[in-house]
């Protein structure tokens, strides 16, 4: 399959599946923490494990758009149109919820959210289990989602009864939700699929309700959060403003744009941010883990354009940057 990962392996984690067990799984976009997603005692395994509250949905991995009606009720024609274009790949559709789901999988919603991933090992595990697998992101609740098998190990340990090691994630961010249920398709979560692609396939607007709307029970403003608190900044202002906090005594991580990469900034570190987008978000993941193994407490990043995967990465930035739980509880 990979250099990784062989169809030994691939089998071994299709049985542990079988029997209730947990799989951290690679997919094109982030490493999933997955389980049957008709065994609901092993669903509640995957809620324990990632610390998750139990009302937060979890999105259905299957093999194929012709899988899809056994998970989902009256089905658009956008949905459909949206399947044959972007899967495999980084979307996730959320429909009504077929007689298939437990209600565990969901939190209780009518919903469900389902996606058939692009990445090779992740395609093979589902055909070889034959059912749906429901995948979170497989890092703790509230972190830094995992893009290398190394990311899971670390952060899940020995919750996890089995790591498919398919190599570092290609787009590195999550995949794009969009709620086919309502009038007018909408954005849930800005991801891998682009919100210009999936307009000119559908060939309107799509709706994209604004970051801080929370629409999902157990949903933080804080996520995808690394252990530094993150402050965004306008791009003229991000040097002054790192060295000003790293001489107020923080251990400053600084995100540097391409045009700086040859004027080092006085800040405990700084990782440069990569010109191309796709490689952005590929890297921003590891980047923010990289500036937390190093000891920076505070990172100070400027937002990308908010246009093609600028989307999906402002979106994390701004979460990141969001109040903490223990914040927003004192609010
Ligand atoms: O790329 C991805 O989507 C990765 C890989 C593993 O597939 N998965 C992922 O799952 O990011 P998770 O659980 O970390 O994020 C899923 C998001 C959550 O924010 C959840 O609220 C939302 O999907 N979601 C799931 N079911 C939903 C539903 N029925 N209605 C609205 N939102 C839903
Ligand atoms: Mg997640």
């Amino acid at each position: 399959m990979t250099a990784r990962t062989s169809d030994i392996d691939i089998g071994k984690a299709a049985d542990v599946l079988r029997a209730g067990g947990l799989v951290a799984l690679p997919t094109e976009t982030v490493y999933g923490l997955g389980a049957n997603a008709e065994d609901p005692t092993a669903l509640a395994r995957i809620f324990q494990v990632k610390g998750r509250p139990p009302t937060h949905p979890l999105i259905v991995h299957i093999s194929g758009a012709d899988h899809l009606d056994d998970w989902a009720e009256d089905v658009p024609a956008a949905a459909r149109l949206l399947a044959e274009h972007f899967w495999p790949g980084p979307l996730t559709l959320v429909l009504r919820r077929g007689h298939r789901v437990p209600l565990e999988a969901t939190g209780g919603l009518r919903t469900v959210a389902v996606r058939v991933p692009g990445h090779p090992v992740a395609l093979t595990l589902l055909k070889t289990f034959g059912g749906g697998v429901a995948a979170p992101s497989a890092n703790r609740f509230g972190s830094v989602s995992p893009t290398t098998a190394d990311h899971v190990r670390a952060e899940l340990g020995d919750g996890v009864d089995f790591v498919l090691d398919g190599g570092p994630c290609g787009v590195g961010v999550e995949s794009t939700i969009v709620d086919v249920t309502g009038d007018v398709p909408s954005i849930l979560r800005p991801g891998g699929a682009t919100r210009e692609d999936l307009e000119a396939v559908l060939g309107h607007p799509l709706a994209v309700p604004s970051t801080s709307r929370v629409r999902v029970p157990g949903q933080h403003p804080s996520h995808y959060a690394p252990r530094a608190r993150v402050v965004l900044v306008e791009p003229e202002n991000l040097v002054a403003e790192a060295e000003r906090e790293q001489e107020l005594g923080h251990q400053v991580g600084v995100f540097l744009p391409p045009s700086l990469a040859d004027s080092p900034v006085k800040a405990h570190a700084q990782v440069t941010i990569p010109t191309s987008m796709g490689a952005y978000a590929h890297g921003l993941y590891g980047f923010l883990r990289e500036l937390d193994q190093q000891g920076c407490d505070l990172i100070v990043a400027p937002l990308p354009a908010e246009e093609g995967l600028g989307l999906a990465i402002a979106n994390r930035l701004r979460r990141a940057a969001g109040p903490r739980p223990s914040e927003t509880r004192s609010r």
